[in-house]
């Protein structure tokens, strides 16, 4: 009986001292709160541009050594390499600095180019979208996309190649993003062959030259 009240009293003494040091989470007080840990809180640190005299030049952010250079892989774009820094528009699809898109793809299109759209198209799009861009892939047979876009509506013909390709890279409603799966150029590289299959679909026989027309003939 005796040992069973220790225990008891024990146990009392425990919690009431856990209560005292912790008190009531969550309650509002005057008095600043107890720090069981206050290095978690409080560190030692340099935040970025803050005054700091232990460096030359007076500030906690320093340049990059001379001489060096950006982690990732130069992307060839029309105009040259350019590396795809955060806000390089052939990282984003926008005029840098602007909410505009660009217009045009910045890769140089050509039939290489065309044909890796194609591979990958068929992959990451076709699903969805259908072979053809119709919006009628296997995933809205079997019922679990209702409504997927015609990627040859005409809103969509006219959209800049760079809001083609900000909705490949962040996606859009049940459309996922495909950012995270394909690298910057293949994305880019879609963007290309979804032109080539929406020019498909509006050519004309005016586009044909004389001698294709008479050949049609
Ligand atoms: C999981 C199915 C799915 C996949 C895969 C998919 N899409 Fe989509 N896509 C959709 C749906 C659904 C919409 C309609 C989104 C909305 O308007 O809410 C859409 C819309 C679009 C639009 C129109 C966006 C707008 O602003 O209206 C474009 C362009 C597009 N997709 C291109 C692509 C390309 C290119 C790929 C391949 C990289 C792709 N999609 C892969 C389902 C998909």
């Amino acid at each position: 009986m005796r040992v069973i009240i220790s225990i008891l009293l024990i146990g009392a003494a425990i919690g009431a001292a856990t209560f005292g040091m912790l008190g009531l989470q969550g309650r509002m007080s005057r008095k600043p709160p107890f720090e069981l840990f206050p290095d978690m809180d409080r560190q030692a640190k340099l935040r970025p541009q803050e005054p700091f005299s232990f460096l030359a030049n007076g500030v906690s952010s320093q340049l990059p050594p001379a001489g060096t250079i950006a982690r990732s892989e130069p992307i060839q774009t029309a105009g040259g390499p350019v590396y795809p820094f955060e806000n390089a528009p052939v990282n984003t699809g926008y005029v840098t600095g602007t909410t505009n898109f660009v217009g045009l793809n910045p890769l140089t299109v050509n039939a290489a180019l065309l044909e890796r759209g194609r591979d990958r198209f068929d992959i990451y799009c076709s699903p969805c979208h259908g072979k053809t861009g119709d919006g009628n892939g296997i995933t809205k047979k079997i019922g679990v996309m209702a409504a997927v876009a015609n990627l040859h509506d005409k809103r969509i013909v006219e959209m800049p190649d760079g809001e083609i390709f900000n909705t490949v890279t962040h996606g859009k409603g049940l459309m996922g993003a495909a950012g995270p799966l394909m690298p910057t150029p293949d994305r880019w590289a879609v963007v290309a062959y979804l032109r080539a299959l929406q020019l498909s679909w509006l050519g004309t026989t005016n586009d044909l030259t004389a001698e294709q027309a008479a050949a049609l003939k």
